[in-house]
């Protein structure tokens, strides 16, 4: 699938619930209304349209939310697309809090599911509960090794935040040196209320880099993931360290994505309003032609890119959408 810009869109990210059992600072309010259950795709709908994905060319698949593994049953879902890898499909992947992920990690590696990304803003088991506003990292500790234990590759994925986790970068890819996790740091977007100022939560990976470069060696690595991280080796540790910078570099020419929603929306873009309502597509009885000619018509009106600007007047957010919404 080619869109109007001659990208080739081969990644779907699913979102499969909007719930958390966390609720990261920067990522949901406190009180947070989600959707009724009713309006969420079961299962097999999602089953089907990441199958319609797949034939029309989808090569990988990562599984989102919310948290995906508080939604019930969602080992199926893993099943059914696991069994799409190497007919269709190269990569089913996963991003996790970990919470639950000890339970799942040996399914999930049965699944076909190869590398996981677990989010993890600080190693600081104070701090990790204040950001979280409820997790306990033993628990994630537990999962991320269970993980590590059933063979799953795992990335540790951290929003850099101004002032509160900054200062704990090193202390994370010294960790995650020592374990053998590459570590991926993203910039802080301004999707959805969370009751948080958002240009003070903001620090460009620019100036994260540029500190990291007093004490580390890092070195422009050409290794991709299919996903807008620009990834560099750090000699001492051997492992590698990736930056995600929607905010200061448009990573928006090279986006070969779409993201599906728990609802069976069809975002063409994590920071525009542009979407597709498949659910609607799926329930007026659409036949596999009719779902194709659907997806399509929606690829060709992906837009251009997002327009977050970073010196926004004021604090309120780009979008009103949560990222546990669009899938993160
Ligand atoms: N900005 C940047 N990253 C975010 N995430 C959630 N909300 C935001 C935001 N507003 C991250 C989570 C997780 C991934 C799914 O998205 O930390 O790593
Ligand atoms: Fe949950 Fe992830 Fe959002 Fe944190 S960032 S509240 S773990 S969905």
């Amino acid at each position: 699938m080619r869109d109007s810009f001659g990208r080739s869109v081969t990644y779907l990210r699913v979102s499969v619930t909007d719930r958390c059992d966390f609720r990261c600072v920067y990522c949901m309010a406190e009180e947070m209304t989600f959707l009724p259950r009713a309006n969420l795709l079961s299962l097999e709908e999602m089953e089907r349209l990441c199958t319609a994905f797949i034939n029309l060319g989808t090569r990988k698949i990562r599984i989102t939310g919310g948290e995906p593994l508080v939604r019930r049953g969602v080992m199926t879902l893993f099943d059914g697309l696991g069994a799409r890898i190497g007919t269709g499909l190269d990569e089913l992947t996963l991003t996790t809090n970990a919470s639950q992920l000890a339970r799942h990690a040996e399914a999930l590696r049965a699944a076909g599911v190869r590398r996981v990304n677990v989010s993890l803003d600080t190693l600081d088991p104070q701090l990790f509960t204040r950001l979280t506003r409820r997790g306990r990292i033993e628990r994630v500790l537990e999962g991320i090794f269970a993980a590590r234990a059933a063979g799953l590759a795992v990335k540790i994925n951290t929003v850099a935040l101004k002032d509160v986790n900054e200062d704990t970068i090193g202390d994370l890819l010294t960790w995650c040196g020592r374990f053998g996790f590459d570590l991926c740091l993203i910039e802080a977007m301004p999707l959805g209320e969370t009751g948080a100022d958002r240009i003070d939560q903001y620090v460009p990976l620019s100036l994260v880099q540029a500190r990291l470069n007093r004490h580390w060696t890092l070195t422009e690595s050409a290794y991709r993931t299919g996903g807008p991280a620009r990834y560099y080796n750090v000699a001492e540790t051997g492992q590698r360290i990736g930056f995600i910078t929607p905010m200061t570099h448009n990573f928006c020419e090279s986006c070969n994505r779409v993201r599906l929603t728990c609802t069976g929306t069809l975002f063409l873009c994590l920071g525009q309003e542009d979407s597709v309502d498949l659910r609607q597509v799926l329930r007026d009885g659409a036949s596999d032609a009719e779902l194709a000619a659907a997806i399509e018509a929606a690829i060709a009106r992906k837009p251009k890119g997002h327009d977050f600007v970073v010196d926004r007047p004021h604090a309120a957010p780009a979008l009103g959408r949560h990222m546990s919404v669009t899938g993160g």
